[in-house]
């Protein structure tokens, strides 16, 4: 790699590929070309590679990345959700691997204007491809506080939804990043001091004091809607069921399917797609007799997902909850 900057779990993902000369592979999220640079230089001489991104920003630091492999690498800003009909365009029949590390990057949440973050006081963007029709500004001025609040509990699980989503209406319209974090921030804070009247007169507890507290560091009570948020404006949640099978489909036999999740909606969709995926009947199991005539497509190589090791976390702490699941396609 020439950037220096490493992506989330490199060596696991390589490993995880097996690339080698002659293959064909898609990086379906390539982002800046960090996995993607690993796959063309393992696959040294003559490995292919298409990567995608809906970002144009994200394809031009790829492109620059990737410069130095030639016609190895084709580009396209699409959705990974058409990789089927991106390799119909370069006439491949079926690749040997795919990689999708899902979710935002560096740079992206690095953007000020982008609106990803909280740290920063940006415009509500946060679409992965500038040319979405819909922003988070429209979500939050725009849904009705049920939908809002249903928004940031199935998105974001976070159990504050309804406070939040009413403190939100109230407070409308609402702009920017930092606006909405403050909101959230008073509006849990309250509820919080709330709990802590309702618990001292039973019990008399210090808040938090019960042996359940996590000590890790706390998260800001912004981060679950700007999850929720970001989820809903990229519908990422729907992308991730479309392109499981469809990636499936188009693996040649013995190829590997590698996917990055970093968030337990993300993680459980894929877990759930390669469990059913590798079983050869899905009758519910009751049922003494299979009628589903389902067959396995795929084997898991690992049954619990990678985590990154503590060096990886300590020297980027964002990767703490990336978790990598790998399947292999099976000849039926
Ligand atoms: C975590 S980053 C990937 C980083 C990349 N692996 C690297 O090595 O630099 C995720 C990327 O996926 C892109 N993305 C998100 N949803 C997408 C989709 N449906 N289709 C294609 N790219 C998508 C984002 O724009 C972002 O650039």
């Amino acid at each position: 790699m020439d950037s220096g900057h490493r992506p989330v779990l490199y060596q696991e993902v390589l490993q995880a590929l097996q690339p080698r000369s002659g293959g064909r592979y898609i990086d379906g999220t390539v982002g800046a070309g960090g996995h993607a640079s690993g796959i063309l230089e393992a696959s040294d001489p003559d490995g292919l590679l298409l990567g995608l991104d809906v970002d144009p920003v994200a394809l031009t630091l790829a492109k620059n990345s990737l410069a130095r492999f030639g016609l190895r690498a084709t580009l396209a800003q699409a959705s990974y959700v058409t990789m089927r009909q991106q390799i119909n365009n370069l006439d491949w029949a079926d690749v040997d691997g795919i990689i999708l590390d899902l979710g935002v990057s560096s740079m992206q949440l690095d953007t000020e204007q982008r609106g990803f973050s909280f740290q920063t006081d940006a415009p509500l963007d946060m679409r992965f491809d500038p040319g979405g029709s819909l922003t988070a500004a429209d979500l939050v001025n725009r849904l009705d506080e049920n939908g809002l609040a249903d928004m940031i509990y199935r998105y974001g699980e976070d159990n504050n939804a309804r406070r939040i989503a009413h403190a939100i209406v109230k407070d409308r319209p609402v702009e920017t990043t930092r606006q909405l974090a403050e909101i959230i921030q008073r509006t849990v804070k309250q509820s919080r001091r709330h709990q802590y009247s309702q618990r001292s007169v039973k019990d008399n507890r210090e808040p938090g004091a019960s042996p359940t507290r996590s000590r890790s560091k706390p998260v800001h009570p912004a981060t679950r809607t700007f999850q929720a948020l970001r989820i809903a404006v990229n519908k990422e949640l729907d992308a991730v069921e479309a392109v499981l099978p469809e990636a499936i489909s188009i693996l040649a036999s013995g190829g590997r399917l590698a996917v990055i999740s970093f968030h337990s909606l993300e993680d459980r969709i894929v877990k759930q797609f390669f469990r059913q995926e590798s079983r050869d009947c899905i009758c519910p199991p009751h049922q003494p007799v299979c009628t589903c005539g389902h067959k396995a497509s795929i084997t898991e190589i690992v049954r619990r997902p990678i985590r990154p090791s503590q060096v990886e976390i300590d020297h980027n702490p964002r990767s703490r909850s990336a978790r990598l699941r790998v399947a292999e396609k099976i000849n039926n």
